[in-house]
């Protein structure tokens, strides 16, 4: 199959459709864990309709300071695996199509729930990715989005704002896609030393034990993913934790020791030059 590679906003629009569409947004530097979200999305657009990737590194959700300008950009290989896995189109836009006006005065605010865990940590970064998801829904008129779950918060955001302001879209989440070690896959693995590596399994590793403990509570999970990043800390190079947190997936807000249903175990850690983020649904209690 041919991909289509567009970078213009109408030609985007103009692209032929029949079925469903469904639309995996990215920033590029793909990995099996995007041909996993494009292959979903290829069995959920059916063979009839359209599968859109969307190839767009979103400045409006870097913050100062951060890997904007050493971001990935590998199109060509971008191209190649989105066509390999499925996807009838690329839309990979230059920065002045997307922000035609500059740095747009009126955004996407994330709230509350935008406010906790990476957006503490990253002020105003949700409010970036939902407006350039915002923006890239329109674009798209994608049937369904596609996102994976390990950004977590991100997912949960994404879903929250089409549930509030009524966007005509289905959102999917799709599981994590994890090395055979645990590390889960993501495109700023590629700055990662061979030590920087070593020590960054230490974060599934943890995520590992804290859901093993599920049975025991939330204390019990916090306790014994934080016995092993405590551990890690002491490694060279060492984890330097952010967060470490058991969170409600509705709000990531933190559940108190008591508490039964879904939750998220989620961490995030500096190791090396390179801040990763990771995650684990699981589930506490009886369920509610
Ligand atoms: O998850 C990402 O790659 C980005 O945050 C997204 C959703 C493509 C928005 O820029």
């Amino acid at each position: 199959m041919t991909t289509q590679l567009t970078r213009d906003a109408e030609e985007l629009k103009a692209l032929p459709r029949a079925g469903r569409r469904a639309v995996v947004m990215t920033m590029g530097a793909l990995h099996e864990g995007h041909a996993t979200l494009v292959r979903e999305a290829r069995r959920l657009a059916g063979p009839e309709g359209q599968v859109v990737v969307t190839v767009f590194v979103n400045p409006l959700q870097f913050g100062a300071g951060e890997d904007l300008d050493r971001y990935p950009r590998t199109l060509d290989a971008d191209l190649a695996l989105a066509g390999r896995a499925g996807a009838d189109a690329v839309f990979a836009p230059s920065v002045d199509e997307v922000y035609p006006g500059g740095e747009p005065q009126v955004r996407i605010t994330a709230g509350p729930m935008g406010e906790r865990l990476e957006g503490a940590s990253r002020p105003g970064h949700f409010d970036g990715v939902l407006t350039v998801v915002a923006k890239l829904l329109h674009l798209s008129a994608p049937d369904v989005a596609l996102f994976g779950q390990k950004d977590a918060q991100q997912l949960a955001l994404i879903r929250r704002m089409v549930r509030d302001l009524n966007f005509p879209v289905e959102v999917v989440g799709v599981p994590t896609v994890r090395e055979d070690d645990g590390l889960a896959l993501s495109s700023r693995n590629r700055y990662l030393s061979g030590a920087d590596r070593a020590t960054a399994l230490e974060l599934s590793r943890a995520l590992r034990a804290g859901a093993a403990a599920a049975d025991g509570g939330a204390a019990a999970v916090r306790g014994s993913a934080r016995g092993i990043l405590e551990a890690a800390a002491k490694l060279e190079p060492p984890v330097l934790l952010d967060y470490l947190a058991l969170v409600d997936p509705s709000d990531f807000t933190e559940v108190p020791d008591d508490y039964a249903g879904e939750a998220v175990l989620a961490v995030a850690a500096k190791v090396g030059t390179t801040r990763l983020i990771d995650n684990v649904p699981l589930q506490l209690g009886a369920e509610r």
